[in-house]
């Protein structure tokens, strides 16, 4: 079978390639269904794009590279297809976009754009032997057990990162770049919670508290934090793990909205016979732990200004230092990948065999958590699918 366009893999860049791409696209993936991450995201109702997004959401070898593809497809043209399929949205916080009913609406959305423009999708399909005799790609698949051979002009890889395997992420794309001599950054997890080796935070499990969370290259992000019975997670945590790398520490500020000192002074003023453990904005399991850690006996009136600024000095620079990552098995994201300095910008093809495209999370560009990872996946798959 001869196509003029072969797109692996039907998540999120893939299905938006084909739209683009057009007739002729052929869409393959061994899964049973297609677009599985965007069905579980955002809690099922997808956080599809984000209001703020720009370049500096995204990590990257080259920080410059996303510009292109992110400023020719942009949030608000995502959001412009998701109201023409009258898909209802709503604003979470900061920025973040989701489905009023269900993240369903998206793949559906997704599949009538690929299939207006004429594409088609095989699933259960595995991916085979991939060569080029120089004008054209043949790939070997197996669908549902039988044997098919396609012969493609343009070969796109989407097959995205190592996150959840159990979701049937592979190391594909990866594989597919080094046969083609395309260099690979190194990967690891990201937007992934921390691990603590005898997790130290065990008792606290389930207490969520808003933070600024800070990495050692002073990259900072104030958003909640959430004690597990594995270690460190929620959102702050999620953000801070792209900065992250094995052995360094995090600060962690417990106040990050007030100054703790002069609301500590003025709760002396008012209140001094009262126990200083009571008067600390913190959810009381935290503020039990943190007697563990620092006295904080007697009543306020007895703490000098030293003393009050020494603790308030620890509780807004709490320095924990995380054993690793929940890695792949829950990252919501991959970092690294695709070595940006071998594809074009604009078309994501690769500069020494132009045929070959590599489009969404496979590439090394990354997101923050927010809606930012799927507004690259539109992006970097409208710049391929136009290109071609
Ligand atoms: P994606 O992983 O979506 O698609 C790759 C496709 O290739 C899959 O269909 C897979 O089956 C197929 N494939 C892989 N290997 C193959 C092989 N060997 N053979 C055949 N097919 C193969 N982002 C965001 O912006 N907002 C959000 O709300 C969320 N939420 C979220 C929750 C969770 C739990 C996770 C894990 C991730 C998110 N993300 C997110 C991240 C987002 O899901 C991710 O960045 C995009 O799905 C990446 O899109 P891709 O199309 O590049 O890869």
């Amino acid at each position: 079978m001869q196509v003029d366009t072969l797109i692996l893999g039907a998540g999120a860049a893939g299905l938006h390639c084909a739209a683009h791409a057009g007739p002729g696209t052929l869409v393959v993936d061994h899964a049973k269904a297609p677009g599985e991450k965007i069905r579980i995201s955002g809690g099922g109702r997808c956080n599809f794009t984000n209001l703020y997004a720009g370049p500096d959401n995204f990590l990257s070898a080259n920080p410059h590279f996303c510009k292109s593809a992110l400023a020719r497809y942009t949030q608000w043209d995502f959001i412009d297809l998701v109201g023409r399929h009258g898909i209802a949205w709503h604003e979470k916080t900061l920025g973040q976009l989701f489905c009023d009913s269900a993240a369903k609406d998206i793949i559906r959305m997704l599949l009538d754009e690929m299939t207006t423009a004429g594409a088609d999708l095989w699933l259960r399909t595995e991916i085979g032997e991939i060569t080029h005799d120089g004008a054209r790609f043949h790939v070997t698949l197996d669908r549902e057990g039988r044997r098919q051979n396609v012969t493609a002009r343009n070969l796109v890889v989407a097959t995205g990162g190592k996150s959840i395997p159990k979701m049937g992420a592979t190391g594909l794309a990866y594989d597919i770049a080094r046969q083609f001599d395309v260099p690979v950054t190194p990967t690891r997890a990201g937007l992934v919670p921390f691990t603590f080796s005898d997790n130290p935070f065990a008792g606290l499990s389930g207490v969520s508290a808003p933070v600024r969370v800070a990495a050692e290259d002073g990259t900072s992000f104030d958003e909640a934090l959430l004690f597990t019975h594995r270690g460190l997670s929620g959102p702050a945590m999620l953000q801070i793990s792209n900065y992250w790398h094995e052995g360094e520490a995090l600060s962690l500020n417990l106040a990050p909205a007030e100054d703790l000192f002069e609301t500590l002074r003025t709760a002396r003023q008012r209140a001094g016979r009262k126990g200083l453990s009571g008067l600390l904005p913190l959810p009381g399991r935290l503020v039990d732990h943190l007697a563990g850690l620092h006295d904080l006996s007697g009543n306020i009136a007895d703490w000098s200004d030293a003393r009050l600024r020494g603790l308030c000095d620890a509780l807004t620079d709490w320095q924990v230092r995380p054993s690793g990552t929940e890695g792949y098995r829950t990252a919501e994201v991959t970092l690294g990948g695709i070595d940006t300095d071998a594809l074009s910008s604009r078309t994501m093809a690769v500069k020494a065999l132009p045929a070959l495209h590599f489009i969404g999370e496979a590439v090394d560009v990354t997101g923050w958590l927010g809606g930012y990872n799927f507004q690259w996946a539109w992006s970097s798959a409208h710049a391929a699918g136009r290109a071609i």
